[in-house]
């Protein structure tokens, strides 16, 4: 049984404080998907909503640390040398927007260039993913171990597939030669459509991997550090340590990683 640290509560509080509104909001949207009026005033507003509950718990919690959120962009804290909150408010907007139920909050937390914890909150769900460094991976209260397949041909992966207005016409052709050779090689690929929560699929073994590029810290943060403590390799499309700055990321248990990324680079040699 997890015992959950001073700092996950805060995280959990604001998350879950957020969540209120915003399922209000996504019933609100489910039911508009048959008017003519349609839900995008309500996802803006879901979006807006949740960042501001966020803010305002996390800054109650710790009123000199900075942010760094969707919406509103980079705060500097009061205290300059503080660590900085990493929020996403609303991960799966355009599954929000289609009445889809599969959304969430992430927040993070980095420290000196480093991401200490992280929180993955699906509020349709009800399910906390949640790390601290050297702390390991918990889901609720339970402790949470990446896959152990070992073979390509038995793993199910995640992706992002990008779309109009991410990416230019090269990046869309370079996604369709991964996802065509990957198809090929495994048991099946996945576009669920929240990066936070294909991370946390991945920590939690329900996914052997997930790449994506493109992204940006708040879709990756908590997820990246969930997948570590969970015991899974995380790195860009060059094995570096480097997705958190680059948002490209391919992340996957200990015995696929390797292989996954030769696939993925492989194929854009072809
Ligand atoms: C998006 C989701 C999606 C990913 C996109 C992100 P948003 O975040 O994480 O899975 O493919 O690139 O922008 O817009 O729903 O917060
Ligand atoms: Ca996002
Ligand atoms: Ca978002």
């Amino acid at each position: 049984m997890a015992t959950r640290s001073a700092l996950i509560n805060v995280m959990h509080k604001a998350a879950t404080a957020a969540s209120r509104g915003m399922l209000r909001d996504f019933g609100e949207v489910e039911n508009l998907q048959v008017s003519r009026k349609g839900p995008a005033d309500f996802v803006s507003r879901a979006d807006t909503t949740a960042e501001r509950v966020i803010k305002s718990e996390l800054l109650k919690a710790r009123p000199d640390w900075g942010f760094m959120m969707e919406e509103s962009g980079t705060i500097i804290g009061a205290d300059p040398d503080a660590p900085v909150w990493i929020v996403d408010p609303l991960d799966g907007t355009t599954n929000f927007l289609h009445g889809i139920p599969h959304f969430a909050i992430s927040i993070a937390v980095k420290d000196k260039g480093k991401i200490t914890a992280g929180l993955v909150f699906d509020p349709l769900r009800h399910e906390y993913f949640f790390a601290e460094a050297g702390q390991g991976a918990y889901i609720n209260d339970r402790r949470l171990r990446v896959s152990g397949r070992r073979q390509m041909a038995e793993s199910l992966f995640a992706t992002g597939i990008p779309f109009l207005g991410h990416g230019d016409a090269e990046a869309h052709a370079r996604f369709g030669k991964e996802l065509y050779r990957i198809m090929g090689v495994s048991s099946g690929v996945r576009r669920f459509g929240s990066a936070a929560l294909d991370l946390a699929y991945v920590a939690a073994g329900r996914y052997d991997g997930f790449w994506e590029r493109g992204l940006q810290s708040w879709d990756i943060a908590a997820g990246i550090l969930l997948v570590r403590e969970a015991g899974g390799f995380v790195s860009d499309f060059a094995s570096r340590d480097r997705a958190l700055d680059s948002g490209d990321i391919v992340a996957a248990n200990p015995a696929i990683h390797a292989e996954l990324l030769k696939c993925l680079n492989a194929a854009t040699q072809d």
